[in-house]
């Protein structure tokens, strides 16, 4: 029995719906490198959908002053409300994800629990806000990229894209690559070098050209330790060492079967 949807694409495995008053932003980030080559292929689809287009009057105007007072604009309810709905209606429930900087932080797990859903929709605000009742009546998650102000959600629709995209199975083009890095462990990732193996004054460690698997692994991962605690202090406390880490720190006494080798001892 044949399939009737059996084609040369894979199935579709991320399903995004970006609302956002300026689609345009997002041509040549959704068309370039890793990311566009899986649009492409359809592994990674996005819609762009702007509340302008469900705006009423002349004007379609999709803003107005805030109540209470105050500076700036604040997106009104009805032409985000009717963008999202009509994109539901076209193509089904998503879950929904209001971009703004008074969110829940993004981070590497969202990323995976995002991923995995499957169909996304991000709602991007603009201007000094977005009225509160879209959060209300139609986000399941309203979500900041990091403590700053971006004058739009688009750019943190962009990151959360960029990090969900490269978790799915053939995006990346090196599954492995997901595993060790910064992040997946509460380390950040071990630095890392190229050729030449000296560069303006700078050399390559020799370990690295050892071509010793085992001792690669550790100068690796005691870096990755050592990195984290230097730069980020707070990951280092979250996650407490584990036991291989505290014998790594330890010059490795615990775990070590033969005597280090020492410059000083004869023969
Ligand atoms: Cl999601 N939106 C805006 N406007 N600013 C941000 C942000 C989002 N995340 C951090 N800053």
């Amino acid at each position: 029995m044949s399939e009737k949807n059996a084609s040369s694409s894979p199935a579709l495995r991320l399903d995004v719906e970006i609302v956002s008053l300026f689609p345009e932003i997002f041509d040549s980030f959704l068309c370039t490198s890793l990311l566009g080559k899986a649009v492409e292929s359809g592994i990674v689809r996005v819609t762009r959908t702007s509340p302008r287009d469900f705006a009423q009057g002349r004007h379609r105007k999709v803003d107005d002053a805030s109540y209470g007072g105050g500076p700036g604009m604040v997106l009104r309810p009805e032409p985000l409300a009717a963008a999202i709905e009509a994109v539901e209606v076209a193509r089904g429930r998503a879950y929904r994800v209001l971009l703004s900087p008074s969110g829940r932080l993004f981070d590497q797990a969202l990323a995976v629990d995002f991923a995995r859903r499957g169909r996304l929709m991000l709602i991007c605000g603009r201007y000094e806000g977005v009225d509160e009742r879209i959060a209300d009546l139609f986000a399941d998650e309203v979500v900041s990229i990091g403590d700053y102000v971006l004058a739009g959600g688009e750019m943190a629709a962009a990151i959360v894209i960029e990090a969900m995209a490269r978790l799915v199975p053939g995006v990346l083009g090196c599954e492995a690559s997901t595993v060790d890095e910064s992040f997946s462990t509460g380390r950040l990732e071990y630095p890392q070098w190229t050729r030449p193996p000296s560069f303006r004054g700078r050399d390559v460690p020799e370990i690295l050209l050892s071509g010793n698997h085992a001792q690669v692994a550790r100068y690796r991962r005691l870096e990755s330790l050592r990195k984290t605690e230097a730069r980020r202090p707070d990951l280092y406390l979250r996650y407490p060492l584990t036991e291989e880490e505290k014998s790594l720190l330890d010059g490795g006494h615990a775990k070590r079967k033969t005597k280090p080798r020492s410059k000083s001892s004869p023969g």
